[in-house]
């Protein structure tokens, strides 16, 4: 499991750094579930002291396509990978509704952060005109589809897919255990077409959209729920950290039955 904290715009100097310390206080006993936080930009390198030595990764909400040169305001893959930085969002919906990002530009993203090694959280999921009119396969699997298009991977762990239905995202409506497992499962048959048995089923699918403690038990107990992208509920480390613990939980209880 892996347990994602995008902070979005949110907290400043000194408060990023408490809240990334808390993080770390709540990850001392997250066994094998993976955590990692997507602090602002600005603050990555305040952030990435405080996780050096930790159980917990540090990631971006973003980043261009190019490397480097005449892009005023933009960051490169290569700036976030020479920072520390493991993982990077691209396609959040956020950048795709209020920053005019298209299929093509999260396609050639997904691609150089994955040349960088730096492992993109892909976020699709389709918006509520879209559910109510039965469309959200066919969006969702087209986003799947654009974003990965070209792609050679060497390992489940180069690549993370979160399934973010944008009707859900800050709103504090879920999607249920049932609708997340049908999305999920749906994602995980594309990436087994593309890329074989073996990277889909070690690939981490995460769910996002007002994932809490009193409902993130239930989502990541879902067959294909690897794990959350977690927005509003990581801006608080003991919230967050009630999350880990329900994946915690899950992951213990798989182990043991799995014992049996
Ligand atoms: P939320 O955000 O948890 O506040 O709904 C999730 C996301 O946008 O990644």
């Amino acid at each position: 499991m892996l347990i994602a904290g995008n902070w979005k715009m949110n907290t400043d100097a000194s408060s990023c750094v408490d809240l990334a310390r808390g993080v770390v206080r709540e990850s001392e006993n997250a066994g094998v579930v993976r955590v990692t936080i997507c602090p602002p930009n600005v603050f990555l390198s305040n952030v990435v002291k405080v996780l050096d030595g930790t159980r917990v990764s540090l990631g971006a909400q973003n980043m261009h396509a190019l490397g480097s040169g005449a892009y005023t305001g933009e960051v490169s893959g290569e700036m976030l990978r020479s920072l520390g930085c493991r993982y990077v969002i691209l396609g959040h919906s956020e950048r795709r509704q209020y920053f005019g990002e298209t299929d093509a530009e999260v396609s050639r993203k997904v691609t150089k952060a994955i040349k960088l090694k730096l492992v993109p959280i892909v976020c699709v999921g389709e918006n509520l005109d879209q559910r109510r009119a039965g469309r959200e396969r066919v969006v969702v699997a087209a986003q799947v589809k654009y974003a990965l298009e070209g792609l050679t991977l060497s390992s489940s762990n180069a690549l993370v897919i979160a399934y973010e239905p944008v009707w859900a995202i800050g709103t504090g409506e879920t999607a249920s255990p049932a609708q997340a497992q049908d999305m999920h499962a749906l994602i995980r048959t594309l990436v087994r077409q593309q890329f074989g048995e073996k990277i889909a089923s070690g690939l981490h699918i995460l769910y996002g959209g007002s994932m809490k403690p009193a409902n993130a038990k239930d989502l990541l107990g879902e067959k294909d729920v690897d794990g959350g992208l977690i927005g509003g509920a990581s801006l608080q480390a003991n919230v967050f950290g009630q999350i880990i613990q329900a994946a915690q939980e899950i992951e213990q209880d798989s182990r043991t039955s799995s014992t049996v």
